[in-house]
């Protein structure tokens, strides 16, 4: 008996994630496991109804489950940031989820727009870092005349212009990226031991070149710590040409690390050569705590409570949340049922088939309980 958190949160949250549990019930019936949901309702309506976004209770309750099953958060009523910033964020950081593994596999049957590429050239993993980076929230903005300018805004505003910081008519912003030594080792150690397990070859993604600190940093201690695995094969590459080899030669690729913001973009890359968004799954990992299993898509107002939205994703997140459970087997029946729905042409209308978001779901839970 497992017991998972789910939120289904904005948008087509609800019922795509309506259609994760009806295949993660199948996968408990058909490898004699039970799972015990608990429903959170957490999102934009309670927070146009109350203010709120994430309680305290809310995070006291999440932290006693192993695994949370997420949806997709935003909306059109809201300010971009809001819900991001104050729901799906939090919950990442304040579970310490430091690792975020997105698979970038295009799976069999399903087309991509790389030409003269198939499912045994794209298939890698991306470990996204997740805590840190330009993700911190340190940033302000502020004019020349505030009374109340810190040291190092003083500092910066000399360093980039040299201008009077006392004349109203200038503006400055910035933010801050940070990383840390310990922050950067436990997610390089998990990207390390995960390319153990498969083509044993490890690709650091960063821009050491430019951003030379908070890199030079993730490049030193990526550098100690495959010292202590020998038997993988390492690289250092930069986030922009990184993007023309995800198009031009993803079948290089076994496992990527990469640090938040430019996993947050290369991932997005990564999800259309391997079919679009609606196939692409994302688990926020803290591997001694509560992780969290999500479509890496939004919320799709436009598309909310009409039956089209593509399951798989989501689908796949659970497949992901079972083999986090130990669950191994459940899980590669499920991408198996995935691949078996999209053989026998049951797909939603962003894959050019007529099903609707339930009809994907329940003939992928049904192929799991006829194997
Ligand atoms: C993602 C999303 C989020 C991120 C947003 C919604 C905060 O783009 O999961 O990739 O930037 O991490
Ligand atoms: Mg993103």
């Amino acid at each position: 008996m497992y017991k998972i958190a789910s939120i289904g949160g904005d948008g087509i949250g609800p019922e795509i994630i309506a259609e994760g549990k009806k295949v993660l019930d199948a996968a408990g019936q058909r490898f004699s496991f039970d799972i015990d949901w608990t429903d959170f309702d957490i999102g934009a309506e309670r927070y146009l109804s109350s203010g709120l976004l994430l309680t305290d209770d809310d995070l006291r309750d999440l932290g006693k489950f192993k695994a949370i099953y997420f949806g997709a958060i935003g909306d059109e009523r809201v300010m971009p940031g809001i819900l991001e910033k104050g729901i799906l964020l939090r919950i990442r950081f304040h579970f310490d989820q430091y690792v975020n593994l997105r698979p970038i596999r295009l799976l069999k049957g399903v087309s991509t727009p790389l030409a003269g590429k198939g499912p045994e050239d794209i298939n890698f993993m991306v470990v996204r870092e997740n805590t840190e980076d330009f993700y911190v929230g340190i940033g302000s903005r502020f004019r020349g005349s505030e009374k109340k300018i810190l040291e190092i805004e003083r500092e910066l505003y000399h360093a980039t212009f040299g201008l009077d910081i006392q004349s109203d008519a200038e503006e400055l912003a910035y933010q801050i990226g940070v990383i840390t030594r310990e922050g950067a080792r436990r997610v390089i150690s998990y990207a390390f031991e995960l390319a153990g397990t498969r083509r044993k070859k490890l690709t650091s993604v960063d821009k050491a070149n430019v951003l030379s600190d908070v890199y030079g940093l993730w490049r030193e201690v990526f550098s100690s710590v495959a010292a202590d695995h020998p038997d993988i094969t390492t690289e250092f590459t930069f986030v922009d040409a990184v993007t023309m080899w995800f198009v031009k030669n993803p079948e290089w690729f076994d496992v990527v690390v990469t640090p938040n913001m430019f996993g947050d973009i290369i991932t997005d890359l990564g999800a259309m050569i391997q079919g679009g968004l609606g196939l692409a799954p994302g688990a926020n990992i803290n591997p001694g705590g509560t992780s969290m299993f999500e479509p890496i898509h939004g919320s799709a107002p436009k598309y909310r409570g009409m039956n089209v939205a593509n399951p798989v994703a989501t689908i796949w997140a659970g497949s992901m949340l079972l083999d986090q459970l130990g669950e191994h087997e459940a899980a590669s029946a499920i991408v198996q049922a995935i691949e078996r729905s999209i053989a026998d042409g049951v797909v939603t209308r962003d894959m050019g088939g007529t099903a609707g978001t339930s009809d994907v779901g329940s003939y992928v839970a049904r192929a799991i309980l006829e194997k």
